[in-house]
């Protein structure tokens, strides 16, 4: 399989899952990226099965919609019950680095509001170590070159990600140099006490709840391990 029936199978996976989960008054929390979208397109034939959803960007909700599907503001609603999306690096804690495509921080809100976060992806996010996908720090715009200065002090080498700027109107750092992560809380809360920054990519302190990882040998579910 290539990595698109890959990404296909597991959002199928994540499908089968949340059809387990959901209730007619369910809201399913929906992510943002290429794996994310083929869940979307895979749960549109269930809409009549929930209520509606909320979205990680305005690119999701845009897709959502163009299924006939509802989507509601976060405020709105008072529980999330499951929240699917993908990831750009795993580990075996179940620990994420994500925002690949810039949608970090209401990934993090989201999954702050989910009952439950299920990560799908296939097998090439799967990593011992975090660190080697760029982190992604979303920035408040005039923070930016403070907040390169401070990660650099952290042992990163910011980069810039020019001409992005997110749905909530801020800039991305991407940071290099990581590898290996050593404690991936550790790291998320110091880079969040920076001023300007608004959050950064990785998912630790709240890691998924569940991962479905799309391998040639067929799905594997990991769970977090206590
Ligand atoms: C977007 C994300 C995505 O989940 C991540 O980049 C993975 O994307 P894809 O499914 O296209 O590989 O965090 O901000």
């Amino acid at each position: 399989m290539d990595q698109n029936q890959l990404k296909q199978a597991v959002a199928q996976a994540a499908v089968d899952y949340s059809l387990t989960r959901i209730e007619d008054d369910s809201i399913i929390g929906i992510g943002t990226g290429s794996t994310a979208n083929c869940f979307i397109d895979l749960i549109a034939k269930h809409k009549h099965k929930f209520q509606g959803t909320v979205a990680s960007s305005e690119g999701s909700a845009e897709r959502l919609r163009g299924h006939g599907i509802q989507v509601f503001e976060l405020n709105a609603v008072s529980e999330v019950t499951i929240y699917i999306d993908g990831a750009d690096e795993a580990n075996a804690r179940l620990e994420l680095i994500k925002g690949g495509g810039a949608a970090l921080t209401r990934e993090k809100i989201v999954t702050a509001v989910a009952n439950e976060f299920v990560c799908i992806a296939d097998e090439s996010k799967w990593v011992d170590y975090l660190g080697m996908f760029p982190l992604p720090v979303e920035v408040i715009p005039m923070a930016r070159s403070y907040v390169a200065r401070e990660l650099v002090k952290l042992g990163g080498d910011p980069v810039w990600r020019d001409g992005v700027i997110t749905d909530n109107g801020n800039l991305i750092l991407d940071v290099h140099g990581l590898y290996p992560m050593g404690s991936a809380c550790a790291l998320e809360e110091q880079i969040n006490q920076i001023t300007g920054v608004v959050t950064n990519g990785l998912f630790a302190i709240k890691s998924a709840d569940i991962l479905f990882l799309a391998t040639q040998q067929g799905i594997v579910t990991h769970t977090a391990k206590a």
